[in-house]
C-alpha cells in the first residue's frame, strides 16, 4: 500500500489527493506549497486568505485542482505552531489528515511528509502517518439487518520525501502493524457477550498464533480442577460457559529465560454475579476482557516485529454470572498459589482470576509481570477515561514501562501503594486476603490484590477500566473500544532489552 518516491517528482502524482502540511507560525511556505500555487496562477494566497486559513492546528483547507495538477485535490493541514511541535501535537495533525482520507473516501492519495517533518526523522513520521491512518479506518462492526453502504477504502500512499527509501518503508509498515494490532484489540472489545465468550476468545487466540507460528495452549476447566485454579473455577462456576486459561508464547530468544509476561483479564461478561450490577449501562460489561484483548492484540503486533524478547501470554477468561451455583458473598476460596480468599462481593471477580493467571504466569517461568485489567470503577472517578491507572512493586519495570506507554502515544499514571493500602486486604477473620476491602482507595487495593500473587517478581498492573472504553470517541476512533494498551505492551516487548 506503501511506496516512497523522491520529493521533486510530486508533481506527477495521478491521486485523489495530496496532502500538505501549513505550520501556523512559519514566515515561508514550503517549496511544494509554492509550486501548487504557481499552477493555479498564484490564487493560493488569496483562496487561504478568504478561508482564513492559517494552519491552525487540527484544521484543513482542501480545494480541486480542475485539472491544473494530476492530483485531484489538494489539503492543506494545519500543523499549528512550530514552536509548539512534538509527537502528540504531530499524531493529531495525522488524524485529521487520516480522518480527511476516509471521510472523502479517497483512494489514492500522496504525502508530502517533509512538510510535516520538523526535525530530521522522517522515518518516525512514517511510523506516526501510517499508524494514524489504520486507526482511523477502523469501524464498529455492526448487526443490522441494513448492511453499511461499501465504502472505496485507501489502496495507496505514496510518501514523497528527499529521506531514504528503506528505513522509511520499514517504519511505514511498523505503524500499520501497531494500528492493526489496536484494531484488533478494539474489534474484541466491541464484540458482544453471545458472541465472544471463552471459548470465542481462545478460538481468536489460536486464531493469532497460528497466523505468526506461536505455540498457543488452552487449559479447560477439569485441567484448572486438577492444577487447583480455585480462584478462577469460582468465578466460572456461576455460568454455563467453559472457563478457559489461554496460554500463548513468543520466544524471541534462543533460550526460554528473562520472560516478560503478560496477563490480561478475559471476563468476557460482567454482571457481577449474586453482588448483581445495576441494570443501566450493564450492557457495557460485555468491554470487561479489554485486558485479554490488548494483550492479544500486543501478540498480533510481536508476532509481525518479531523483537529479541521472549513473551508469554497468559488470558484467565469466564463470564461472572449467577446461577444457582454461583459463588456467594461469604465464600471462601483457594487459589493455585495456596492463598485463601474471603468474596466478599463477587463483583470483585476480575482480581479473582488474575490471582490465577498470575501465579499460573509464574509457573511457567514469568521474569516480570505485567497484568492489565479492566479492573475498578474507582480508576474511572480517579482518572477518568483517558490515563491508564498503574500500580507495581519494582521501579525499574515501571519506568520502562512508562517509556514505552510515552512512546506509544498512550498515558499511565502511577498510583501510590504504600504499606497500609496493602494491610486492607487482611481484614478477613476467616482468609488470607479480603477481596473488596471497601471503596476508599479501591482502584489501590486491587491492584495491591493481584500483587500479593506476583510476589517478588517485578509486576506492574494496569488498570485500564476508563481507557479501553471510550464513550464519546477518541481522536483516532470512534466510541467504544479503544484497544488501549495494545501499543504500549508490544513497545515494552520491543523495547525490552534495550
Ligand atoms: N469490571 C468491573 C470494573 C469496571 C467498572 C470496568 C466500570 C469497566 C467499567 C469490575 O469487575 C468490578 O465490578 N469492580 C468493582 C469492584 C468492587 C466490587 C470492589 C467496582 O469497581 O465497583
Ligand atoms: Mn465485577
Ligand atoms: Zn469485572
Amino acid at each position: 500500500m506503501y511506496n516512497v518516491v523522491e520529493l521533486k517528482n510530486w508533481k506527477n502524482e495521478e491521486v485523489d489527493g495530496i496532502f500538505i502540511a501549513l505550520f501556523e507560525d512559519d514566515k515561508h511556505w514550503p517549496e511544494s506549497l509554492n509550486e501548487v500555487d504557481a499552477s493555479i496562477d498564484g490564487t493560493l494566497k488569496q483562496m487561504l486568505k478568504e478561508a482564513r486559513f492559517h494552519g491552525k492546528f487540527k484544521s484543513v483547507f482542501s480545494f480541486h485542482t480542475l485539472g491544473k495538477l494530476k492530483a485531484k485535490k489538494v489539503y492543506i493541514v494545519g500543523v499549528g505552531k512550530r514552536s509548539e511541535i512534538d509527537d502528540e501535537q504531530i499524531r493529531s495533525a495525522f488524524a485529521t489528515l487520516s480522518k480527511k482520507i476516509h471521510a472523502d473516501q479517497l483512494q489514492s492519495v500522496a504525502v508530502i511528509l517533509d512538510s510535516f517533518v520538523h526535525e530530521e526523522n522522517e522515518e518516525h513520521y512514517g511510523y506516526l502517518l501510517s499508524e494514524a491512518i489504520e486507526l482511523t479506518s477502523y469501524k464498529v462492526a455492526h448487526y443490522k439487518e441494513k448492511d453499511n453502504q461499501v465504502e472505496k477504502s485507501l489502496e495507496r500512499v505514496t510518501i514523497f520525501t528527499n529521506g531514504s527509501e528503506q528505513p522509511l518503508l520499514e517504519e511505514l509498515h511498523a505503524g500499520k502493524v501497531y494500528g492493526g494490532g489496536t484494531n484488533l484489540a478494539r474489534a474484541l472489545v466491541n464484540t458482544p457477550g453471545n458472541l465472544l465468550t471463552p471459548t470465542d476468545l481462545a478460538e481468536s487466540a489460536k486464531e493469532i498464533a497460528e497466523r505468526h507460528g506461536m505455540e498457543i495452549d488452552i487449559l479447560e476447566r477439569e485441567d484448572m480442577e486438577k492444577l487447583g485454579m480455585g480462584a478462577l473455577l469460582a468465578v466460572a462456576q456461576g455460568s454455563e460457559q467453559p472457563p478457559k486459561m489461554i496460554v500463548m508464547k513468543y520466544q524471541g530468544k534462543k533460550e526460554w529465560n528473562d520472560v516478560l509476561a503478560f496477563v490480561g483479564k478475559g471476563l468476557t461478561f460482567d454482571s457481577g454475579g449474586i453482588s448483581i450490577k445495576p441494570g443501566a449501562n450493564m450492557h457495557e460489561m460485555k468491554m470487561d476482557m479489554g485486558g485479554a484483548a490488548a494483550v492479544l492484540g500486543a501478540m498480533d503486533i510481536i508476532g509481525q516485529m518479531k523483537p529479541e524478547t521472549n513473551v508469554l501470554a497468559v488470558i484467565p477468561s469466564s463470564e461472572n454470572l449467577l446461577n444457582g451455583l454461583a459463588m456467594k458473598p461469604g465464600d471462601v476460596i483457594t487459589s493455585l498459589s495456596g492463598k485463601t480468599i474471603e468474596v466478599r462481593n463477587t463483583d470483585a471477580e476480575g482480581r479473582l482470576i488474575l490471582a490465577d493467571g498470575v501465579t499460573y504466569a509464574k509457573h511457567l517461568g514469568a521474569s516480570y509481570l505485567v497484568d492489565v485489567a479492566t479492573l475498578t470503577g474507582a480508576v474511572i472517578i480517579a482518572l477518568g477515561e483517558y490515563t491508564t491507572g498503574a500500580v507495581t512493586n519494582n521501579e525499574e519495570l515501571m519506568e520502562k514501562l512508562l517509556y514505552s506507554a510515552y512512546d506509544s502515544g498512550e498515558w499511565v499514571w502511577r498510583l501510590p501503594s504504600f504499606e497500609p493500602y496493602r494491610k486492607m486486604l487482611q481484614t478477613s477473620d476467616v482468609a488470607d486476603l479480603n477481596n473488596s476491602p471497601g471503596r476508599p482507595g479501591g482502584s489501590i487495593t486491587a491492584g495491591l490484590f493481584i500483587g500479593e500473587f506476583a510476589g517478588d517478581t517485578p509486576w506492574v498492573h494496569l488498570d485500564i477500566a476508563g481507557t479501553a472504553w471510550s464513550s464519546k470517541g477518541t481522536e483516532t476512533g470512534p466510541k467504544g473500544g479503544t484497544g488501549a494498551m495494545a501499543r504500549t505492551l508490544a513497545t515494552l516487548a520491543e523495547q525490552f532489552d534495550k
